[in-house]
């Protein structure tokens, strides 16, 4: 099997930024634009310029400040979204208009009060305008995961003869379960004419906790492209993590897929866009939370201590993180507790372990964690011989 790269599209300052309470201003986001062409994903969707006229400066001062990415305008199939990202976008060295209609039963009735020919009918006029401002088109069939396989393989074969470069299968409402997503661009893969002139593209949403592996489930049945965030932030429950997805396809090189991702700079980019928008990162969080390189049990300490691949599949610093943690706390044992004293400067004898664990049991069920500073403390009054 060949191996093939997979296009980051990264929508932190677009969907990601939909966040309630999260509004970053336009040089924060031309911060951020800098830090994702330094981190290497393929794509930045830059804002959603008839939205505002702050979210257009944005998209014209990241056009101007990056060169490699492909930068991105999103819009409706409107004429007047159109032409207004279009006209955001002309600083762009790379241009990317990303258009398109809800095709599921329940937005063409709902939101558009329209029918299923009608619906290709607009979308192929929006293919077509956008075409006569940038080559390089995006169509998303939004509410794809909750559209008939059938009907959106109509639809895209339309937007492909129009001239769309990419087809953009949003599961908006995070509903999908893995194995129907990746059924589902296998369907269009295989049913849709034209589409080998068409890059399909995964765009998950997180409502059931399924958006990475939705997006892995697509990229496997061959999609190119994967529309993610940072930290995963988004509407609702939030969009496909970026980190995630790029250390999952990294970890697991026989599926022979790989990113221009520079994996180093996930975690300070985590910081940058949590510190930036005021959304701090769960603890637990998969890659770049506090969490996922801390050890905090004492069978698990124990094997870490003995060798870091016992429970870590991943090297921290591969993904910017400094150090694995050794936490303290009441359920660690004594290897943990010589290895953490033995990092500040004091090497125990067995005897003095005994003692000073002892102590330590008593600190620690009075606290959350055992800092060194408590260590220090200990080590003061215990009576017996320390080689230090
Ligand atoms: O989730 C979605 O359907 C979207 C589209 C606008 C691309 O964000
Ligand atoms: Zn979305």
């Amino acid at each position: 099997m060949s191996t093939r790269k997979i296009q980051i599209f990264d929508t932190t300052l677009r969907d990601g930024e939909q966040v309630p309470g999260c509004k970053l201003n336009t040089p924060e986001k031309v911060e951020i634009a800098r830090n994702l062409e330094k981190l290497g994903v393929d794509v930045i969707e830059a804002g959603f310029p008839i939205s505002s006229p702050g979210d257009f400066k944005s998209v014209v001062e990241i056009s101007k400040a990056v060169t490699e990415p492909i930068v991105c305008g999103l819009s409706r199939a409107v004429v007047k979204d159109i032409e207004t990202a279009a006209e955001a976008l002309k600083y762009a060295k790379r241009p990317r208009i990303h258009t398109g209609i809800g095709t599921s039963d329940s937005h063409i009735l709902h939101k558009f009060n329209s029918t299923r020919e009608e619906i290709i009918e607009r979308a192929v006029a929006a293919v077509k305008y956008a075409k006569r401002f940038v080559e390089d088109v995006e169509f998303y069939a939004e509410d794809a995961g909750r559209t008939d396989n059938e009907y959106l393989a109509r639809v895209c074969e339309a937007v492909v003869a129009a001239g769309a470069t990419v087809l953009n299968i949003p599961d908006t409402t995070g509903y999908c379960l893995p194995h129907e997503y990746g059924a589902k661009i296998k369907y269009l893969k295989e049913n849709v004419k034209g589409i080998d002139k068409a890059i399909l593209s995964t765009h998950c949403h997180n409502d059931l906790g399924l958006a990475t592996a939705n997006s892995i489930e697509g990229v496997i049945h061959g999609a190119g492209q994967i529309e993610c965030t940072i930290n995963g932030i988004g509407e609702r429950a939030g969009n496909t993590s970026l980190e995630e997805v790029v250390m999952i396809m990294r970890q697991h090189p026989y599926l022979n897929l790989i990113t221009g991702v520079e994996a180093k700079m996930l975690y300070p980019i985590s910081q940058l866009v949590s510190e930036k928008m005021q959304m701090f990162v769960q603890p637990n969080k998969a890659i770049v939370g506090s969490n996922a390189f801390a050890h905090s049990s004492g069978i698990h300490q124990d094997g870490v201590i003995k060798n870091r691949e016992t429970y870590e599949i991943m090297d921290p610093s591969d993904v910017g993180v400094d150090q694995s943690l050794i936490v303290l706390t009441a359920r660690s044992g004594r290897a943990a507790l010589a290895y953490r004293a033995h990092k500040i400067g004091y090497q125990l004898t067995k005897d003095a372990l005994d003692e000073v664990y002892e102590r330590f049991l008593a600190i620690a069920d009075r606290k959350k964690e055992v800092y060194d500073q408590d260590i220090h403390e200990m080590m003061k009054d215990v009576k017996i011989e320390l080689s230090a």
